[in-house]
């Protein structure tokens, strides 16, 4: 294990310090690797950890390890195993300030933010606890004469679970829990980024009583970990939250083994306000969906799509509200905003600025980098005007705190532009008008619509998306499902 000489090194801030990890988790062992692997702190840019990176031999390791526990996990009871998770949800609960320290330092969302997280992501290892009870086939009725059948549920295997930077604890637990629950072992490659709240929830799962091997936590190489997860036949499943370029490549390097694939990608979230709804609602609903986690999640609002009759009063609402909103540390009591992940998302965010600005847009608050000024990754808070579907702005997920506004007149143009993208993950809809919620939410191509409600995601609601946004359902008992395997048993007819 490696601290960092610095008097505010990472270890001193929690209080309970074996929660600092850099090691990689591998059956049961804390294992080091050949080399390390910077954290940074993405609010001024310091290094905060050098973690170790396990590689190929360390992932072939953990599924060698994943894959001799399964034999053991799959026959424990379904009892035992939802005990052995309300366990570590109770153990979560209770080093929240502590994990969310964590996902505050290697993330920079804000501190508020981060407990938030550790609460939503307890909620899935909950969830799954209970629902382990209940992962059961069915009776069938079949043409033979005198047989019987049925279906029983199993566990899929080996599962490897690839997981993002923006939630590093929730992603892992929605993916985790709910495999944990139906009796898969799992090989977890958190995001470089990110990974010391992954460890340091491989800590508490050890603590809660998971037998060895049965989770696993590996960080390092991303295309090596990654090759091994998504070729080696023991592995039987792969769950990824992320980019769609990289779900892509990863479905095509499961292919060769008919790996089952879980993808929860990218998205262009239309957020719709209808001329009959709430104004003062639909503001700080956009604000929600918009500015948390300073809008680098996949279910943010990336387009604001209003009907011409309310643009300006909902301009100026949002105006008002967006320039109040402050970017800052994570840890300063007083920030609305956390920085980027690293510059170059700055930069990036900055480009679709820039580009919408020269195709005619206005700049109504914010449109600048605030690294310089603040000495972190950090950009305003954004309110982007006149934007059209051409824009860069328009086409790419945005992943940073820029809200644009695309006035449509009618409900048919505004499904047309809704679906204008291969995305399909989130979508928001704003009316009053019920004729509304159900032709625009039959019509657009979306797996999940909030109607006047900005954040759609929880334990036991079914989470993912159509079209290039992804494949399988996290969540409810939806997210259980995804790591069974329905078989079905024929008996006979008995003369
Ligand atoms: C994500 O950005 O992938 C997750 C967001 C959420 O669960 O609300």
């Amino acid at each position: 294990m490696s601290v960092i000489d610095r008097p505010d090194t990472i270890a001193e801030r929690l209080d309970d310090k074996a929660l600092f990890r850099t090691d990689s988790f591998i059956g049961g062992e804390w294992v080091a690797g050949d080399a390390t692997t910077e954290v940074f702190n993405p609010a001024n840019g310091q290094v905060i950890a050098e973690v170790a990176d396990v590689g190929e031999a360390g992932a072939i390791k953990a599924v060698a390890a994943a894959t001799a526990a399964f034999e053991t996990w799959k026959k424990v009871s379904p009892f035992e195993r939802s005990k052995i998770l309300m366990k570590w949800n109770q153990l979560i609960l209770e080093a929240q300030s502590d994990l969310a320290k964590l996902i505050t330092l290697e993330m920079g969302k804000t501190y508020r933010e981060a407990h938030g997280e550790v609460v939503y992501g307890a909620s899935f290892v909950e969830w799954s606890a209970e629902e382990a009870k209940r992962i059961h086939g069915e009776t069938l009725d079949t043409p033979f004469p005198g047989s019987r059948g049925w279906t029983i549920r199993q566990p899929v295997g080996v599962v490897g679970c690839i997981t993002p930077w923006n939630f590093p604890v929730a992603m892992i637990t929605r993916k985790c829990a709910p495999a944990l629950a139906a009796g898969c072992t799992m090989v977890i490659k958190p995001a470089p980024e990110t990974p010391l709240s992954a460890l340091a929830l491989a800590e508490l799962a050890k603590r809660a009583g998971f037998p060895d091997g049965v989770v696993n936590v590996i960080c390092g190489d991303a295309p090596a970990i990654g090759g091994v997860l998504t070729s080696s036949p023991d592995v039987r499943m792969v769950g990824f939250t992320g980019s769609t370029a990289v779900g892509k490549l990863l479905m095509k390097q499961a292919a060769s083994t008919v790996k089952r694939v879980a993808l929860e990608l990218g998205g262009n979230a239309p957020f719709i306000v209808m001329d009959d709804a709430d104004i003062e609602k639909a503001a700080d609903g956009i604000i929600a969906s918009k500015f948390r986690v300073s809008g680098q999640t996949c279910v943010s609002a990336n387009r604001l799509i209003v009907q011409p009759k309310v643009a300006d009063q909902l301009v100026a609402a949002l105006e008002a509200r967006i320039s109040k909103l402050k970017p800052g540390d994570g840890f300063a009591s007083d920030s609305d905003l956390g920085p980027l992940i690293h510059m170059g998302a700055v930069e990036r965010v900055d480009a679709l600025v820039q580009q919408a600005r020269e195709a005619g847009a206005k700049i109504v608050t914010g449109g600048k980098r605030l690294d310089s000024e603040l000495g972190g990754s950090f950009y305003a808070p954004t309110l982007i005007d006149g934007g059209t579907a051409a824009m860069d702005v328009a086409c790419n997920e945005i992943f940073g705190p820029i809200a644009s506004i695309y006035r449509v007149e009618t409900e048919e143009d505004i499904i047309k532009l809704a679906n204008d993208t291969p995305y399909g993950l989130a979508a928001y809809i704003y009316t009053r008008d019920v004729g509304r919620v159900h032709r625009l939410s039959e019509g657009i191509e979306y797996g999940m619509i909030g109607i006047n409600a900005p954040m759609v995601g929880a334990a036991s609601t079914p989470f993912g998306g159509m079209k290039e946004s992804g494949i399988g359902r996290e969540g409810g008992k939806w997210g259980v499902e995804e790591f069974t395997e329905l078989k079905y048993v024929l008996l006979g007819g008995v003369d």
